[in-house]
């Protein structure tokens, strides 16, 4: 491993409040200096960043890697080189994989393939449930000694309050926190796009914003009564943001995150029936977007993850009811994101903020995760020009997963260097 200079570069490292013309040293995997004088003596190789943003690496609390199980659609190789060319130093992977990881072996499995062969570092997160059947505890306490970071059945919603209190029980004696994927499997069920115009134009059955709303509600009441640390992922309604911004006011421990594609897409992009614009939740309305980007600002949402769910050209080539839900999300997020910088809408360094040290803080400090660049920190650094402009071309994507709805759009902003604990792990142009 060489030690590294990243120099002229605009340095924004919103945990430690840093926003200027700094220079970074790396030596030995971890941030060895700060400044804007001489750097230590030694031997670098040096990257020029001049007119580029340097930032921690960004940290994805939610992607789905399918390792074990779809290797067609994704493998830890190919999800965390997604992640290094998207500017992603650590991801989070998902559950619902086949099998499930909901005991220590697979968990384990998980870390021994990602140890060999992924890219960036690879955190995982358990099953609440068994097999996610929604019917018994898996097994909280051997996942939780094998480095869990918390516990969900992404895809569907914990589906009694029961089980979910109980599983709030475990986890908070555990200090991890739910991770919630918040939908009324009732409200949502046989729905194909978000409820309303675009749903009965194209005549699909709609999921109303209340299938949402209804859960966070319920998860809320459930976190308050428990003391249990509550996460929710992919939040996507105004009113699911109303909810979580008066829990957080009434003391009652909940993060939540938003993805890219719900901030900056509507649901106007499934009126041709584009299969790779079908996501869950579904894309919603611009009234949606305003307070998702409300909440972001106010801190009602705390962390921006991708939800990169990667899928066959296969899969998605057919009948739009028939097609899973999901958007390839790594590669495109910070040119998507960048749309809302660019638009005066948001700021970037609340941007990075969102994709580093909040992320870090949900995660908790014992994975060695610090989403920021203090001396001593890990090397986990993106290297980005917000200004360079690219057309979204799949077919480049490290991802095997190739379904986005940006496909041949315009975005402003790439990473051209991702390291990882000190090594370069994606360069522009190699
Ligand atoms: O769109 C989605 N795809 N939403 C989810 O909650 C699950 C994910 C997947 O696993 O494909
Ligand atoms: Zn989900």
């Amino acid at each position: 491993m060489k030690n590294l200079l990243i120099h002229n570069g605009r340095l924004i490292d919103p945990a430690s409040g840093i926003d200027g013309q700094f220079d970074i040293a790396v030596a030995g995997g971890k941030i060895a200096w700060i400044g804007d004088n001489q750097p230590p003596a030694g031997d670098y190789e040096v990257i020029d960043a001049a007119g580029q943003v340097v930032a921690p690496g960004f940290i994805d609390l939610h992607t789905h890697l399918r390792q074990p199980g779809f290797e067609n659609k994704e493998t830890i190789a190919t999800g965390t080189r997604a992640a290094a060319r998207g500017g992603f130093t650590t991801v989070c992977a998902m559950p619902n994989t086949s099998p499930a990881v909901d005991n220590r072996t697979v968990v384990d499995y998980v870390n021994c393939v990602a140890f060999g062969e992924a890219a960036v570092r690879v955190l995982q997160i358990g099953c609440v449930s068994k097999g996610r059947k929604g019917e018994s505890l898996a097994e909280f306490g051997e996942m939780a000694a094998a480095g869990v970071i918390g516990f969900s059945d992404d895809g569907s919603s914990v589906p009694t309050s029961r089980l979910l209190k109980q599983a709030m029980e475990y986890a908070a004696g555990l200090g991890l926190p739910i991770i919630e994927h918040c939908e009324d499997a009732s409200l949502a069920d046989g729905g194909q796009v978000n409820e309303g115009i675009v749903a009965t134009r194209l005549g699909l059955a709609g999921i109303p914003n209340a299938a949402e709303d209804a859960i966070v509600a319920r998860d809320i009441a459930l976190a308050k009564l428990t003391g249990a640390r509550l996460h929710l992922c992919h939040i996507s309604t105004r009113g699911a943001v109303d909810l979580i911004r008066q829990a957080k006011s009434d003391g009652v421990k909940v993060t939540a995150e938003v993805t890219p594609h719900h901030l900056t897409l509507t649901e106007e992009l499934c009126l041709g029936y584009d299969t790779n614009a079908k996501v869950n939740p579904p894309l919603r309305t611009q009234t949606d977007i305003d307070a998702l980007i409300e909440g972001l600002l106010d801190g009602a949402i705390d962390a921006i993850a991708t939800d990169h769910a990667p899928h066959t050209a296969n899969d998605k080539c057919c009948e739009f009811a028939l097609a899973p839900f999901g958007i390839s999300g790594l590669e495109t997020a910070l040119g998507s994101l960048l749309r809302l910088v660019h638009c005066g809408k948001l700021p970037l360094p609340l941007i990075i903020e969102k994709l580093t040290a909040a992320p870090a803080r949900i995660i908790g400090k014992k994975h060695g995760v610090t989403g920021s660049l203090g001396v001593g920190d890990p090397a986990d650094i993106v290297i980005f020009d917000p200004d360079a402009e690219w057309t979204v071309d799949p077919g480049k994507f490290a991802s095997r997963g190739r379904n986005t709805p940006l496909a041949g759009e315009r975005l402003k902003g790439k990473v051209t260097a991702t390291i990882c604990r000190g090594n370069t792990v994606y360069r522009e142009g190699n």
